[in-house]
């Protein structure tokens, strides 16, 4: 007989673990930068549209498939229908061997930054320091070089904490952890909202971050960006919801729990953008120059731009320390839930011992951020990155609409998500799953193709990319075909009896 199956303990510690997957490194690092250069307050139209739309009807079918068919998300869709099963194991691949390795070391630049911050190891030039000392980062991304030792090692730090958490399972282990960490996350990141606030010239900041400018919302890569952003922020298309739904009791309040989710993911986006903002404000002013001067985007906003600001503000070294602390919490309690997302996936179909994969996917895992911690490495992330956030996350997104809409019944799910949830979801969810949600996730993909036929991405050579972006990809897709070719240990699981069911 397979092992029964893991329970969170309380309704409290699955939200917070959802949440823990939501919030991460993407709430701060990709967020406001986003914003900001997409139109700053009038992105949210984007945005909150790309959230009704598409955020909270997707995560509240992932919550339904999981839960209704009790499973991870190759044993879901294996449910529904066995020639869906790849489309389950596709995410929770490419999830674990391409998003969490390098997600990884970003959460173990942010541990060193941690340890630098104490005494603003980044002298007069953060610039310099990140770029050419701690990364040494070479001229193009086939220039490997050797590997970051002071980083492969926080990367092992990090790997080590992944491991430590999910190896307890998910009560013990995730569901205690994000107890932890999420309640220490949001009261470091309002302390720091906080202060930022009282600095001189962070109103300025948060006025640049947030000043409407709707001319640039007419732009189609904006739209294309907000709709990536709230898959990568909701944890959609990795798989993990599923997971984390299919250890709910019977009874869960589904269509709740999804709405908090979203809300809470959305509003630490938001404020955590006032407190990145209100910074840049500041060394705007002490400078005394636009805030267009000191804000670059992406990571030179974390680990160039901030760091800059925090040599010359007023107890700098401790703004800083709680800063890059909190973006290690954030990214630990998704990269956590992307470990269990795969992990799940591996016990559901081969019945072996927990310890066993998580040992095992903790070293591979290991072993494949190595890639990323050497000196080319921020290239190799920054193209790995792309294809698998623009393309696997909107493939499945879709996949997932017509296996739960189409192969499985959108109705059925509608019946039994409302059977159990205090907010039901109106018939208008089926329309939106069955023909919206894969109409608008077509569209993006459309306009993602035709943006990378018309350069390369990022201006890498296409040699790059194409071994770079498209192999990973490629692989994954075929690691993702060998998994779901191999047999069930339990064959059995894969039938739910109708007559058991609600
Ligand atoms: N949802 C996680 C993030 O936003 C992966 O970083």
């Amino acid at each position: 007989m397979a092992a029964s199956r893991d329970q969170w303990n309380s309704q409290i510690g699955f939200l917070l673990a959802a949440v823990g997957s939501a919030v991460g490194l993407g709430n701060i690092w990709r967020f406001s930068y986003m914003a900001y250069e997409h139109g700053g307050g009038a992105f949210l139209i984007p945005y909150v549209v790309a959230l009704l739309t598409c955020g909270i009807p997707l995560l509240v079918l992932e919550f339904a498939l999981g839960h209704e068919r009790t499973g991870s998300a190759p044993l879901a869709f294996a449910k529904v229908d066995r020639r869906a099963e790849f489309f389950g194991w596709w995410p929770v691949t490419f999830v674990m061997f391409g998003i969490v390795l390098y997600y990884c070391v970003i959460i173990a630049w942010c541990l060193n930054y941690c340890i630098y911050s104490f005494s603003l190891a980044w002298g007069s030039n953060p610039d310099a320091f990140f770029f050419k000392q701690f990364l040494k980062l070479p001229k193009g991304p086939m220039e490997i070089g050797g590997i970051n030792l002071n980083i492969l090692l926080s990367t092992g730090t990090i790997w080590f904490l992944n491991w430590l958490i999910v190896l307890r399972g998910v009560g013990k282990g995730i569901e205690m952890a994000n107890k932890i960490f999420m309640p220490l996350l949001f009261f470091l990141t309002i302390f720091l909202v906080f202060w930022a606030l009282t600095l001189d010239g962070s109103v300025d900041g948060v006025i640049a971050y947030l000043r409407p400018d709707f001319s640039k919302i007419s732009k189609i890569g904006v739209w294309i960006d907000a709709y990536s952003q709230i898959f990568f922020s909701l944890s959609l298309g990795f798989g993990i919801m599923i997971a984390y739904a299919s250890y709910l009791p019977r009874k869960a309040n589904i269509t709740s729990n999804a709405i908090m989710t979203s809300i809470m993911d959305s509003l630490f986006a938001i404020v955590a953008g006032l407190g990145v903002f209100a910074v840049l404000g500041f060394m705007a002013h002490a400078k005394g120059v636009p805030i267009s001067k000191v804000v670059s985007e992406s990571i030179g906003l974390a680990f160039v731009a901030y760091p800059q600001a925090l040599s010359i503000m007023p107890g700098g070294n401790y703004f800083g320390v709680i800063f890059f602390l909190s973006l290690v919490v954030a990214g630990l309690s998704s990269s956590i839930s992307i470990l269990e997302a795969f992990t799940s996936a591996v016990i559901d179909k081969f019945n072996v011992n927990r310890t066993f994969v998580v040992s095992a996917v903790c070293i591979l895992g290991f072993m494949g951020s190595a890639i990323f911690t050497t000196h080319s490495g921020l290239y190799w992330l920054d193209i790995v990155d792309h294809f698998i956030t623009h393309y696997g996350l909107v493939v499945v997104g879709i996949a997932e609409c017509i296996i739960g809409a189409w192969l499985f019944d959108v109705e059925k799910l509608r019946k039994h998500v409302n059977g159990i949830s205090t907010i039901k979801m109106p018939k208008i969810w089926n329309v939106i799953i069955r023909f919206f949600v894969p109409a608008i996730l077509l569209v993006i993909l459309a306009g993602d193709l035709v943006s990378e036929l018309k350069a390369p991405y990022g201006n890498y050579p296409w040699f790059s990319i194409a071994v770079i972006g498209l192999n990973w990809m490629g692989l994954t897709v075929i690691a993702a075909a060998i998994f779901t070719k191999l047999p069930w240990h339990y064959e059995y699981m894969l039938y739910t009896p109708e007559e058991d069911e609600e």
